[in-house]
């Protein structure tokens, strides 16, 4: 039913990212009446920067271990009922060339804009009506959901209704793609709680006396195994996965303000401040063994040339100065063979939301059913996506939860 300013559809589905999208192409194809509805000029801006602009949209290895959340096995039955083979059929069926890039992830070989098209035509070919460029002002619920709305720039404001509200809106990361804080406004308005919200996959910054020992080496790298310090973690609920170590070997890149590279992004989704983080530098090496042979030089040239093949020179010369061996008895060596497999580094912080790929924490887990990401407490009204406390690794997870959560929401709108 429609007149001049009001509107009525099945479902409204705010904020047309990866979830929203994929939401609607799904509750679409079921034959409901789907709005989608995103304050930005165009959709799925957040894929097209994802993956360097190749979008690593999913992992081969996606378990629910990859994934943060108060609630860990929150996103099981999502996980399980959307897999990657899922995903990997809809880009056969749309003949979208793709490759695995390393370690299970999957990304699109010409661009990621090969996978905005592919759901912009599913939720074309699923009756979908899509608006971008529309301020949402108010949301209230007086019997369904109504969404007041103004374009952005000139033009009639429209209320749309629907017996069902689906938030896909995302986290804040990357305010300057649009990224707002909308989701969790919402979550609030209708009484649902928040786990607190931080950066995560996000660049890591040096204390001061760091910056002044590392920062002029931006740009060198090294395989690492780092890990956010679990000992040092603060207590939190039995439920939490907070606590677990988990370990990266991956790329550590030095920045012109701290740590990023792979490992560090890694590590940084389960640091909090005041942590430090661990980097073994030489993942199973045994860096001091040559001086350690019968009748071995033992001096500095020595052990820098040892050191000199594992690390880049600079990095290596500057770790001698920094963390000298104070004598070269074996017990001097054993001392500074460790101080090379655990560099504890505490972080001054982090490069915030402008850089974070993801934003963790959002609306608590257990205000929603797993199955289907409906508020236990609101009827008709939807979580998906970035928004929810689940957060995934670096390497294509935060996709394969979007696509997963946005199914469970769409089959059951
Ligand atoms: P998403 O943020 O995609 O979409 C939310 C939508 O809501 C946006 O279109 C936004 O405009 C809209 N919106 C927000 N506020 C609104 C409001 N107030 N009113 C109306 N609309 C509103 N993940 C991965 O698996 N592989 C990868 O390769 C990458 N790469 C990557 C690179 C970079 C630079 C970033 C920042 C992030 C990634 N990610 C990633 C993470 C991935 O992009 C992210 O997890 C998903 O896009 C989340 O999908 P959502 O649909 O939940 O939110």
């Amino acid at each position: 039913m429609t007149n001049s300013t009001t509107q009525t559809y099945d479902a409204i589905i705010l904020g047309a990212g990866a979830a929203g999208l994929f939401c609607a192409a799904e509750a679409g194809r079921r034959g409901k009446r789907v709005l989608l509805l995103d304050h930005a000029d165009r959709i799925g801006k957040k894929i097209l920067i994802s993956g360097g602009g190749r979008a690593n949209f999913t992992n081969l290895h996606t378990r629910p271990e990859n994934f943060l959340s108060e609630n860990p096995h929150f996103a099981k039955s999502a996980l399980a009922a959307f897999r990657p083979a899922d995903i990997i059929a809809l880009v056969e069926k749309h003949q979208i060339p793709y490759h695995e890039k390393t370690l299970g992830q999957l990304f699109c070989t010409r661009s990621a804009q090969d996978l905005v098209k592919l759901l912009a035509d599913e939720c074309a070919a699923a009756h979908v009506t899509i608006l971008t460029n529309t301020r949402i002002t108010a949301i209230s619920r007086p019997d369904n959901f109504r969404v007041d709305t103004a374009p952005v720039g000139a033009g009639p404001a429209v209320t749309f209704t629907a017996p069902a509200l689906v938030v896909a809106t995302g986290g804040l990361s990357i305010p300057k793609m649009g990224a707002t804080g909308f989701g969790h406004e919402i979550a609030t308005q209708f009484g649902l709680n928040l786990v607190a919200t931080r950066p995560a996959l996000v660049p890591l910054v040096f204390s001061p006396e760091d910056a002044a020992n590392w920062c002029d080496l931006s740009g060198l790298s090294a395989e690492v195994i780092a890990q956010a310090n679990p000992q040092a973690a603060p207590k939190s609920s039995s439920r939490s996965t907070r606590n677990r170590p988990a370990t990266f070997r991956e790329k550590l890149l030095i920045t012109h303000r701290g740590l990023s590279g792979p490992a560090i992004l890694q590590a940084s989704s389960y640091w909090h401040p005041g942590q430090p983080i661990t980097l073994d530098l030489a993942p199973g090496q045994t860096v001091t063994a040559p001086l350690l042979t019968p009748n071995a030089r033992r001096d500095w040239p020595a052990l820098a040339a040892t050191l000199r093949p594992l690390l880049p020179a600079r990095f290596a010369d500057r770790w001698l100065e920094v963390h000298p061996p104070e004598a070269f008895t074996n017990a001097a060596l054993a001392r500074f063979e460790h101080s090379l497999h655990a560099w504890t580094v505490t972080p001054a912080g982090t490069e915030g939301y402008a850089k974070a790929e993801v934003t963790a924490g959002g609306v608590d887990t257990a205000e929603l059913d797993a199955r289907t990401m409906q508020s236990r407490t609101v009827p008709g009204l939807y979580f998906i996506g970035e928004v929810v406390d689940v957060t995934g690794w670096l390497g294509g997870y935060n996709f394969q939860w979007a696509w997963a959560s946005a199914h469970q929401a769409g089959r059951a709108i």
